[in-house]
C-alpha cells in the first residue's frame, strides 16, 4: 500500500501530491546545502545519553526528524523545536520500550538501543526490518552489546537487551565487526561512552557522520580516540554532560545537486559543504568530464562533455551507495557505456526501471548495471521507490525532453529539504502539484485500495 503524505477525510477522495518538472533548462546560480540527515537522526538519538539538555543547530527539515522526534517524545525526551534549532532534554525517561509503529517507520532508530541501555540498563526495540534496498539484519548491533555484557534476546520480533542483574553498567571490551556498518558503530560507540573501562572497535565504519557524533559526544565529555578510522578506542566514564553542536553540511545532497548540474551540462555552485567529505564523488565527476573547484566551505562544478565512467559503490570513503542512482542518472546520457556496481546492499537497482521507462538503455546484470548513453531521455510518468531513487527521478527529468510527472514524495521529503524549492530557485522549471485522488467505490468490492498503478493513471 502506498503511504499518503497528505490524507484528506478518505471518505472518498485522496489528496496527493506529484513533482512536476519541464525538463532541459539550464541552471545557474547557488544552492544553500541542509545539515545532513544522516548524522542529525543519530545526534537526536545521543540525547538519551545524558539528563542535561542537547541544543543542535542546522538540523534539516525532513520527515525521517520528525519521526525520531516522536519516537523519543513517546519515551519521554522532552523537546523544543525552532526553525533549523532544536533542544532535547532525556532528564525523565518514562520508558525503555520504543514503539513498533516508529521503528518500523525509521530504521535508524535502532542506533537507540546503545544509549539507553547503557543509561537505563535495559531497553525493548522491534526489529526493524528489512526495506526496499536490502535485508538490512542488524546482527552486529547486537553482538556488540552482548560483547559489552548485555543478554539479548530477540521474542516475538522485538529485541530485548538488559544489563545482567548484578551489574550496574556495561563492561568494556574489544570488539571486531564483521561488516563495516555505519548503524552498528553508532550503536555500540554511543553504549561504550558509559560503560566500565576501555572499548575498542575493530573494522569500524568511517563515515563523517559517525566523526560528527564522536565530536558531539566527546564535547559532552566522553573520551574518544579514531572516529573516522578502522579503529576507534573510548574510555568509558562516569556521565555526559549537555552541550550545543551545530550538524555537519549533508554530503548527499551536495552530491546529488552537483549530479544534477552535470546531467543539465549547467555550471553552479554550492555552500556549505566540507571538501573532504566528497572526495570520492569529486573524483568520479572529474572523471567523467566536469571541472571542480572548491573554495573554503563552497564548491563550484562546470561540467563540460560526459563521458561514460565505471564506478563500484563502497563503504567511505569509496563511492557512497546513496548516490549510486542520481549517478546512474547522469550517465544514461553519457557519451559511452558505463558500468555501475552496488556492493552495500543487495537490492538498490529499482530505479533501473524506471529509468528504462524514460528511454535510456540499462541491462541489470545482478548488482552490476550496464548504461549505454543515449542523446536524451524523454519525459514521462514515474514512481520513485526509495530515497534516493526519488532523486535520482528528479535529475533524470532535469535533463529530459518534456514534462515528468513524480511520484512518491513521502520518499524524496524524508531525505531532501525543498528539493523542488532549492532547483526552482537555480531555474529548474519544477513545481509540487496537488492531484485528488477519487479512491473508486464499485458496488461489488466497496473502495478500491489506492495503488501506485491507480494513481499513476490519475497523474498521466
Ligand atoms: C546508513 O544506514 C545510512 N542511514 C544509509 O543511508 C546508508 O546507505 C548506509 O549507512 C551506508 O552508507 C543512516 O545513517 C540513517 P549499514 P545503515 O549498517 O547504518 C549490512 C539514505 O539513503 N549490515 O552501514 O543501516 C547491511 O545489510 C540511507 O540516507 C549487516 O550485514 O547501513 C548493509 O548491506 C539509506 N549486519 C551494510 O552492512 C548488521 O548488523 C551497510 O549497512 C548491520 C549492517
Amino acid at each position: 500500500m502506498y503511504c499518503m503524505n497528505s490524507v484528506a477525510s478518505i471518505s472518498n477522495t485522496v489528496a496527493k501530491h506529484h513533482l512536476e518538472v519541464r525538463g532541459s533548462n539550464f541552471l545557474s546560480g547557488q544552492i544553500k546545502i541542509s545539515g545532513a540527515k544522516n548524522s542529525a537522526l543519530v545526534l537526536m538519538a545521543a540525547t538519551l545519553l545524558t539528563e542535561e539538555a542537547l541544543f543542535l543547530k542546522n538540523i534539516p527539515s525532513l520527515t525521517d526528524i520528525n519521526v525520531m522526534s516522536e519516537l523519543l517524545s513517546s519515551i519521554g525526551v522532552r523537546i523544543e523545536r525552532k526553525s533549523n534549532e532544536i533542544s532535547l532534554t532525556a532528564r525523565d525517561l518514562l520508558q525503555s520500550e520504543l514503539p513498533y509503529k516508529l521503528v518500523h517507520a525509521l530504521r535508524a532508530s535502532f542506533v537507540c538501543a546503545g544509549p539507553l541501555l547503557a543509561r537505563i540498563g535495559e531497553v525493548s526495540i522491534p526489529l526493524p526490518g528489512g526495506c526496499r534496498i536490502g535485508n538490512r539484519p542488524i546482527e552486529e548491533h547486537i553482538r556488540g552489546l552482548e560483547a559489552l555484557g548485555a543478554s539479548v534476546s530477540i521474542e516475538k520480533g522485538v529485541v530485548k537487551a538488559k544489563l545482567p542483574k548484578n551489574k550496574k553498567k556495561l563492561k568494556g571490551a574489544h570488539i571486531k565487526f564483521n561488516c563495516q556498518s555505519v548503524g552498528a558503530t553508532e550503536t555500540i560507540l554511543m553504549a561504550a561512552t558509559l560503560a566500565e573501562g576501555r572499548t575498542v572497535l575493530e573494522n569500524s565504519a568511517q563515515e563523517p557522520e559517525i566523526q560528527d557524533l564522536a565530536n558531539m559526544l566527546n564535547s559532552m565529555g566522553a573520551q574518544i580516540r579514531g572516529a573516522g578510522t578502522k579503529e576507534i578506542i573510548i574510555e568509558g566514564v562516569e556521565k555526559l554532560n549537555g552541550c550545543n553542536h551545530t550538524v555537519i553540511p549533508d554530503r548527499i545532497e551536495a552530491g546529488t545537486f552537483l549530479i544534477a548540474a552535470a546531467i543539465t551540462r549547467s555550471s553552479i555552485s554550492l555552500t556549505p559543504v566540507i571538501p573532504e567529505h566528497l572526495e570520492a564523488v569529486f573524483k568520479k565527476l572529474r572523471e567523467c568530464g566536469c571541472l571542480i573547484n572548491t573554495m573554503g566551505d563552497s564548491v563550484k562544478i562546470t561540467p563540460n562533455e560526459i563521458t561514460a565512467v565505471d564506478v563500484t559503490t563502497s563503504p567511505y570513503p569509496g563511492f557512497p551507495t546513496d548516490l549510486q542512482a542520481p549517478f546512474m542518472a547522469l550517465m544514461t546520457t553519457a557519451k559511452g557505456t558505463s558500468k555501475i556496481t552496488e556492493t552495500v546492499f543487495e537490492k538498490r537497482m529499482q530505479h533501473v526501471s524506471e529509468l528504462n521507462r524514460m528511454g535510456s538503455s540499462i541491462k541489470l546484470l545482478g548488482n552490476t548495471a550496464l548504461i549505454t548513453g543515449v542523446p536524451q531521455l524523454t519525459g514521462t510518468s514515474l514512481s520513485a521507490g526509495d530515497l534516493r531513487a526519488s532523486a535520482a527521478m528528479v535529475l533524470a527529468s532535469l535533463s529530459a525532453k518534456g514534462v515528468s510527472k513524480i511520484i512518491g514524495l513521502d520518499y524524496l521529503d524524508r531525505g531532501y529539504e525543498r528539493m523542488e524549492d532549492k532547483l526552482k530557485k537555480v531555474g529548474a522549471d519544477i513545481s509540487r502539484e496537488k492531484i485528488t485522488i477519487s479512491a473508486n467505490k464499485n458496488s461489488k468490492e466497496g473502495f478500491k485500495p489506492l495503488t501506485p498503478q491507480s494513481i499513476q493513471q490519475e497523474v498521466a
